[in-house]
């Protein structure tokens, strides 16, 4: 395994459940250290994926890598984190027991154990119910718990499946303090999540899938400095002009659009002067270069169409 292949790597991964398809023809490459967000509405076929890559179920057909190699081996898991959607926990365990089950179940040697829980539980904001039972916790505590869980054996890679479902606020916020903490140590994270904003705060690239498809994946430089749409006027346009500008972004197609017309997606504006001054060297006439700041939400009403209803929590 090079510390240079992706994180993840799918080819054409596709399931059947009967006659339906849960995840149909997904190829995606997840760069180590992306914060990647999956976004979709319930029964899109965000978790169906997620287990594929674990090696919980089986694909129809297509394969995939984590790590740069197949997941199931002791080796590619020992190195892989999860939070699954519907957590189950032992409610007569103590929250400090409950991570020891986890962190030997994950080999983690006796001499670390104690040190890493009490990290762990200090990083979910646990640190006082280290002795309680977590038939006691709160919706919110226990997916905290979850997350330390997931953590337990300082992976390289991520995944987290709807994680701030039953958070309040407060506890939305610990989980994206916590992929921020991870994301700065290089740990690749992988976020299963129904929900726009907190894909939006917390990813560098998100894609949407909707009905088993991954419409399309857009890069999110930060939340700060997000997408732009520009609409470039020009003298002529051919495929090669097209292709020479598709290096900047991602080309959208616009039916109907005037053909002297070049529509762009690009990760920020601070590309624009490039863009304006490689047309020029080009010899191409620019008439009008008209660039409009895209939010996530604007990108994903084009993609999901105008149903709304599951946006919600
Ligand atoms: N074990 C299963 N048996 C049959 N159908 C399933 C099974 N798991 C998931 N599905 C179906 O596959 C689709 C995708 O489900 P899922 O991956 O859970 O979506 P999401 O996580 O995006 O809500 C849904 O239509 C769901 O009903
Ligand atoms: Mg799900």
């Amino acid at each position: 395994m090079s510390g240079s292949s992706p994180a993840i790597d799918t080819y054409d991964l596709t399931k059947w459940y009967g006659a339906k398809a849960a995840v149909r023809g997904l190829s995606l490459r997840v760069e180590r250290g992306e914060v990647f967000g999956f976004l979709g509405p319930n029964g899109a076929g965000k978790t169906t994926s997620i287990k594929m890559l674990l090696g919980l179920v089986r694909p129809t057909s297509g394969h995939a890598t984590v790590l740069g190699g197949p997941i199931d081996t002791p080796s590619a898991r020992a190195k892989v984190g999860y939070l699954p959607e519907h957590f189950r926990f032992h409610e007569w365990l103590r929250l400090d027991e409950f991570l020891d089950v986890h962190a030997r179940l994950n080999g983690v040697p006796r001499a670390e154990r104690a040190r890493r829980i009490l990290e762990l539980m200090e990083l979910v904001g646990l640190s006082a119910a280290t002795r309680q039972q977590l038939g006691t916790f709160s919706k919110g505590m226990l997916q905290r718990a979850g997350l330390a869980q997931a953590l337990v054996n300082e992976p390289e890679l991520v995944f987290l499946d709807e994680p701030t479902s039953g958070l309040d606020p407060m506890g939305r916020r610990l989980v994206r303090d916590v992929i921020h903490r991870l994301s700065e140590r290089g740990v690749t994270v992988f976020l299963n999540s129904h929900l726009l904003s907190e894909v939006e705060v917390t990813c560098t690239r998100v894609g949407f899938i909707t009905s088993g498809q991954m419409r399309e994946v857009v890069p999110l430089a930060s939340a700060l400095n997000g997408l732009v749409r520009v609409t470039l006027h020009l003298g002529t346009v051919d495929d090669a002009l097209r292709c020479g500008l598709a290096r900047w972004g991602r080309l959208v197609d616009e039916p109907g659009a005037d053909p002297r017309q070049v529509v762009l997606d690009v990760p920020n504006d601070e590309c624009l002067p490039e863009i304006a001054r490689w047309l020029v060297g080009q010899g191409v006439a620019l008439y009008g270069m008209a660039p409009q700041r895209l939010s996530l939400e604007d990108l994903f009403v084009r993609i999901a169409g105008s149903d709304r209803s599951w946006e919600t929590s």
